[in-house]
């Protein structure tokens, strides 16, 4: 069991900011140095860049080191919620072990047909199962049967039932597994006195409850919209 550790930073001892600012030159080295794309993504994101809604995609870094922790952590059951065109699914599917599997959630059809084509290229039919649903249902449905039995879960769907994907997806997971969440940091609208609306209460009202949980280790990363990572204690 790890110990807890105070939650708070103390006021009278300030951390100072040292994150890098990433440019967009720094962004290219970064790209340049960071990502090793296969194939099979490169085609997904260029078909995925003619749609409107393209950056709702997770962009290529992000991908990467989602693909990284797949490879770190060795997960055999991981569940995805909010899949669009596939490049998430890919990105972790391309590193599962081949006696893992993939399950992952999305209410558009439309964005299951192309991200089971690419799946399909990349021979990972027998891996990754893709189900047209509500995530929210779904995953009431999974608690039935597999509460603490998950490896890893990715949840990148809308904003409106993130904290029940949370709670729900704590539940799914096994001790010690893993569940990342994308778009914790919104844009930067959370630390924005300018943004009251929904969603981005929501999010605010999120990385205030995982900060807090004490049932969870997690982490906060500046990377691409903000990336938190969740280890179950
Ligand atoms: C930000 S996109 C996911 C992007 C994806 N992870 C990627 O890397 O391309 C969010 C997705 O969640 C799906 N979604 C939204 N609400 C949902 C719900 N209640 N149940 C299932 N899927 C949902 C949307 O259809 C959309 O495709």
């Amino acid at each position: 069991m790890l110990p807890n550790f105070p939650k708070q930073v103390s006021d009278d001892n300030p951390p100072v900011n040292r994150n890098v600012q990433v440019d967009d030159r720094l962004y290219d080295y970064l790209i340049q140095h960071s990502v090793n794309e296969p194939e099979v993504l490169e085609a997904l994101r260029r078909e995925t860049a003619q749609y409107h809604m393209a950056r709702m995609a997770l962009s290529p870094e992000v991908g990467q080191f989602l693909g990284l922790l797949i490879a770190m952590q060795n997960p055999k059951k991981v569940l995805e919620v909010g899949v669009f065109t596939g490049y998430s699914t890919l990105s972790m599917g391309l590193r599962l072990a081949p006696d893992a599997t993939l399950v992952a959630l999305d209410k558009k059809q439309m964005w299951l047909d192309i991200a089971n084509k690419y799946i399909a290229q990349a021979h990972l039919i027998d891996q990754i199962e893709t189900r047209c649903c509500d995530a929210k249902a779904t995953m009431e449905a999974m608690l039935q049967d597999q509460a603490g039995t998950l490896d890893f879960i990715f949840v990148d769907a809308d904003k409106a039932n993130l904290m029940a994907y949370y709670d729900m997806g704590k539940q799914l997971l096994r001790p010690g597994g893993c569940m990342v969440i994308d778009n914790t940091l919104w844009w930067g609208n959370v630390a924005d006195p300018e943004f009251d609306d929904k969603d981005t209460r929501i999010v605010r009202a999120l990385n205030d409850h995982v900060h807090q949980d004490e049932e969870v280790l997690s982490s906060l990363l500046p990377i691409g919209d903000g990336l938190t990572i969740v280890h179950k204690r």
